[in-house]
């Protein structure tokens, strides 16, 4: 099968087309119904089938005989411990779990909020909540209280599970404070926290309220798989949107298991049996699909490490987990592959590890340039795979379908449209502009299983959020172009969220926190390209008038506080003041110019502005500054 026929037929026939990819799971009841809408005029997939995705990642493969390979690697080099679960040893740990989850009340539909590190508790916790049929929403450790609060808020969770901390480079976040202080803050109070006590740092239990994991799970009854329809959500996961609030993006299970075990093949060209590393966390959609759902619904081995890539122990890190396990895909952010190559250019370390095992390299979560994709295809002497694709939809949008036939790379380029993904350019009026024309990247309704139904809560704004602008299409809030041979390019977002090391945060958010300082009259946080991580934060503050502050302690002070509100993942480093902001006559700060600016670009001057001396002024502190490439 070539890959323009695969996708001719996702397209012009999807029903058949992912009936026929529903075979490959097994239902409790299979769906009669595969694409139809919802109350809310959403499309949605398999509406009458009936299934469990803990069952299929877990009991289905201990049934047809995969019982005793490795389901999970967990290798922890900032502990120092390795340890391989079985799928029968991992199916038996997370019904264990769920029994311990059943008797603090969780049933099916009921939220569950995880807090937890890199570590195989973490993969359990999850797996035992879409066992009972209910809602898992696992929270990124590198968040602070405040953004725990607002996610317990907005999910109200019955139980929430953590671990008594998690462990960067060189140092430990005990986390049970952080998860204390968030509940103090939340307006809903979860009626049980269960605790993961690892031997860095125990944790202080509250009676009545605080359950210790091993005591717990000691006397613990297995529980069953509880059936759940195909349009149940599965989980939710909170991303970064424009504003301060972050969007509870649903999963369901039917769409999501079909589509996840048909990307290991399609996509990553995997096998039953093979070893499959992402090298993620669990926090994030990459780690949600690619180191738990994915892997797992596909009968793979799949890596969970807690590290990182340089400096645990060193930048050969990845390639001593590649050839330990006999990973055959290696799945990470070009950020990671950036820090390998600025520890270790000429990649000495490399030279100690046989990574013949290792096929291709994929990578996503930002914009994979040309001297990252070059540098690491010239290292290792692989494939390596860009493919685009965000929290919302759960896989990629855009690859190189390795397991139906590989495409060319081009630099640059994510290449083509994946299976049942209608992409096309639009500019502002929702016209289709030609190719080799930037604009909008939009897709055409339906989209394929996986795709978020609603935002948590939240209908209204999931409808404002991504189908109001162009109504038949999903706005993606991404831009970029399409060429001659249908390759895509992904430039960056058209919207106020950024890309820090792979991490998607929101600019939006950041100005809220900024403006709160008391001697900030206004302010614009834009992200500026970084060798390393992508991109950065930096804020351009605006004093009250007559505030006496030094600029570094305004700076320092403006630093402290998001990463007090967000977290140190925020990487907020950077606030400068300036005299003016560039607006528009109606008062609307020109952001898009700003960042133009910081990019070095050419720019033009709108005629709405309302102060054309003010670009020169920013432009020279800006320059001053070192903001602009
Ligand atoms: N829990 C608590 N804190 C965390 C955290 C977590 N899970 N993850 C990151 N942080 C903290 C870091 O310790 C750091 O704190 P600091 O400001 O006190 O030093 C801060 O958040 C910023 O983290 P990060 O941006 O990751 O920078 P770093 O210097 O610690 O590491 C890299 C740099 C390149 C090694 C790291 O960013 C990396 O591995 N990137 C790969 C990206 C990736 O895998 N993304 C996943 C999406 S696919
Ligand atoms: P997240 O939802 O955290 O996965 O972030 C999604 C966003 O990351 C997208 O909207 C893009 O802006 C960016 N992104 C992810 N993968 C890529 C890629 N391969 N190329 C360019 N941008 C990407």
């Amino acid at each position: 099968m070539s890959y323009k026929d695969e996708y001719k037929r996702s397209i012009e026939t999807p029903e058949a087309f992912w009936a026929e990819k529903a075979e490959a799971v097994k239902w409790f009841k299979k769906p009669e119904t595969i694409l139809s809408k919802d109350e809310n005029d959403i499309y949605r997939w398999f509406a009458d089938g009936e299934m469990n995705t803990a069952y299929l990642a877990l009991d289905y493969h201990v049934e047809t005989g995969r019982g005793d390979q490795d389901a999970l690697i967990y290798d922890s080099p900032v502990t120092n411990t390795k340890q391989r679960y079985t799928y029968s040893e991992l199916r038996d740990e997370v019904a264990k779990f769920a029994g311990v989850l059943k008797a603090q009340g969780v049933e099916k539909g009921d939220r569950v909020v995880i807090y937890m590190p890199m570590i195989a508790e973490a993969v359990i916790a999850m797996l035992g909540v879409a066992r009972l049929g209910a809602i898992h929403s696992v929270v990124f450790g590198g968040f602070a209280p405040h953004e725990l609060a607002v996610r317990i808020d907005d999910a109200e969770p019955k139980v929430v599970v953590t671990s008594s901390c998690g462990i960067e480079i060189a140092k430990v976040i005990a986390y049970k404070p952080l998860l204390d202080e968030a509940i103090e803050k939340s307006a809903h109070k979860p009626d049980s926290c269960i605790v993961f006590q690892r031997p860095e740092v125990t944790a202080t239990l509250i009676e009545g309220r605080d359950l210790d994991w091993t005591e717990a799970m000691a006397t613990a009854e297995p529980a069953d798989c509880t059936p759940v329809k195909a349009t149940d959500p599965l989980y939710i996961l909170y991303t970064s949107g424009t504003t301060g609030k972050p969007k509870g993006v649903v999963r369901d299970n039917g769409g999501h298991a079909v589509a996840l075990k048909y990307s290991m093949k399609a996509i990553y060209n995997m096998e039953p049996g093979d070893v499959f590393w992402a090298a993620s966390d669990v926090g994030w959609v990459v780690g949600h699909s690619y180191i738990v759902y994915g892997p797992l619904l596909a009968g793979c081995t799949t890596v969970v490490y807690e590290g990182k890539p340089i400096k645990t122990p060193d930048a050969g890190a990845f390639w001593r987990v590649c050839e330990e396990y006999g990973a055959k895909a290696l799945f990470a952010a070009p950020t990671a592959f950036r820090a390998i190559k600025k520890e270790d250019p000429d990649s000495e370390l490399l030279k100690s590890y046989d990574l013949s095992k290792l096929e291709t390299i994929f990578m996503a979560g930002e914009r994979l340039d040309p001297p990252t994709y070059h540098w690491t295809k010239d290292t290792l002497g692989k494939p390596v795979i860009d493919h685009w694709w965000q929290t919302e939809t759960g896989w990629a949008i855009c690859g190189n379908l390795t397991g139906v036939e590989m495409l060319e790379p081009k630099p640059g380029s994510s290449t083509v449209p994946v299976s049942g993904f209608d992409i096309r350019v639009l500019d502002h009026e929702g016209n289709e502009l030609p190719n080799g024309e930037q604009g909008n990247i939009a897709i055409k309704l339906p989209m394929p299983p996986s795709c978020l139904p609603t935002v948590w809560g939240d209908f209204e704004r999931f409808r404002t959020s991504y189908l109001s602008e162009f109504p038949g299409y999903y706005c993606s809030g991404d831009g970029g172009y399409k060429d001659d041979d249908g390759y895509v390019f992904i430039m960056g977002r058209t919207d106020d969220v950024i890309n820090v090391a792979g991490h998607r945060l929101s600019t939006g958010e950041m100005e809220e926190i900024v403006a709160d300082h008391p001697a900030v009259a206004e302010c614009a946080v834009i992200g500026i390209n970084d060798p390393l991580k992508g991109q950065q934060p930096v804020g351009l503050v605006l004093l009250k008038n007559g505030v006496e502050i030094d600029d570094a302690q305004i700076e320092s002070e403006l630093v402290a506080m998001v990463r007090k509100e967000i977290g140190a993942v925020a990487c907020f480093r950077r606030a400068i003041v300036v005299q003016r902001l560039p607006k528009t006559r109606s008062g609307k700060i020109l952001r898009k110019l700003l960042r133009q600016i910081a990019d070095g670009k050419e720019y033009s001057i709108p005629s709405t502005i309302d102060d054309p001396a003010s670009l020169p002024e920013i432009q020279e502190i800006m320059g001053r500054n070192g903001l602009v490439s």
